[in-house]
């Protein structure tokens, strides 16, 4: 498969323009992927594996919700990803995001993804030569109707600005650059969602994390994306006798998901109801299963 992939793919660059690659891969998405799957989740079901962290005790609404997951259920966010080029939607996370977020699509919240999506080879957990920097923002700027979306990178030559959305420079590794984001005015406030989609190791995920949770907003869902499985073990162990303890009100509920969809997910909640930023938290999220 590769071999063939390393034939064909300088062909297909040479002859189609990346807008008609997007739309190629669009089509071969949704009629192998897509379609079989919405078919299959109409009489099969496969829920997540999820973990939860809680220093409080008590049962955790995240870990509930995100337990009811079809992971074979596929959903407007998937194709709305799928079709700007992210790769949320190949890794099932669209799934997950969908139901955790679905009451939250008209707020007028903060968000801020790290990790834009170069398509730039020299750069570490790039998306490849058709890869859309950007895309996952546009998609969340579709999604959420009335949010401000934020984004940051380490490949200052994707960095953009458009409606709604704005990006920063940011190299995840460098504690000095990641405050320099939060001391943005934009962001100064903090942000409802956070969404970790950068280099992906573990020193790179714990160092933006001890940066960044603090500037998690009150009900606001924290999460990382893309933990390699040689990791699970020592994320537990960071969650059960460092993060739960440190912040024992909060919710981490780690999700191990099929082998094929090659990656983990942490997701941490902040409870409702800490007032520490200005402006109204993000409340009602999870009122259903309350
Ligand atoms: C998998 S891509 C992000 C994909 C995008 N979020 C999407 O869904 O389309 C990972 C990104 O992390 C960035 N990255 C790599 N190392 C980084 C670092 N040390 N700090 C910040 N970003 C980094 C890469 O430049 C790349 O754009």
């Amino acid at each position: 498969m590769k071999f063939l992939k390393r034939l064909v793919y300088p062909l297909v660059r040479r002859t189609l323009s990346p807008r008609a690659v997007q739309v190629l891969r669009f089509r071969s998405w949704y009629f192998f992927s897509y379609l079989p799957r919405l078919l299959t989740s109409r009489f099969a079901t496969r829920k997540p594996q999820v973990r939860g962290f809680r220093g409080a005790g008590g049962p955790s609404l995240l870990v509930e919700k995100l337990q009811e997951i079809n992971m074979l259920a596929p959903t407007e966010m998937c194709r709305v990803m799928a079709r700007y080029g992210s790769d949320k939607a190949l890794h099932s996370y669209t799934r997950l995001y969908s139901a955790l977020f679905k009451d939250w699509f008209d707020r007028p919240l903060r968000m801020l993804e790290l990790g834009l999506g170069t398509n730039n080879p020299a750069v570490l957990s790039n998306m490849g030569a058709f890869g859309a920097p950007g895309a996952s923002l546009r998609g969340w700027r579709d999604l959420f109707h009335q949010a401000s979306v934020y984004g940051a990178d380490i490949d200052r030559g994707i960095l953009f600005q458009e409606d709604r959305i704005k990006t920063f420079y940011c190299d995840q590794l460098d504690k000095s650059s990641i405050r320099s984001i939060w001391s943005q005015p934009a962001l100064r406030d903090g942000a409802d969602i956070i969404i970790e989609d950068g280099l992906h190791t573990f020193e790179a995920n714990v160092s933006f994390l001890e940066e960044s949770l603090d500037h998690l907003r009150p009900g606001g869902i924290y999460v990382v994306e893309d933990i390699g499985w040689e990791d699970i073990e020592r994320w537990y162990e960071r969650l059960e006798t460092v993060y739960s303890k440190q912040y024992p009100t909060h919710e981490f509920a780690f999700v191990v998901l099929a082998k094929h969809d090659d990656g983990n997910m942490l997701f941490i909640r902040r409870p409702e109801g800490e007032a520490v930023f200005s402006g109204p938290p993000v409340t009602g999220a999870f009122r259903e299963a309350e």
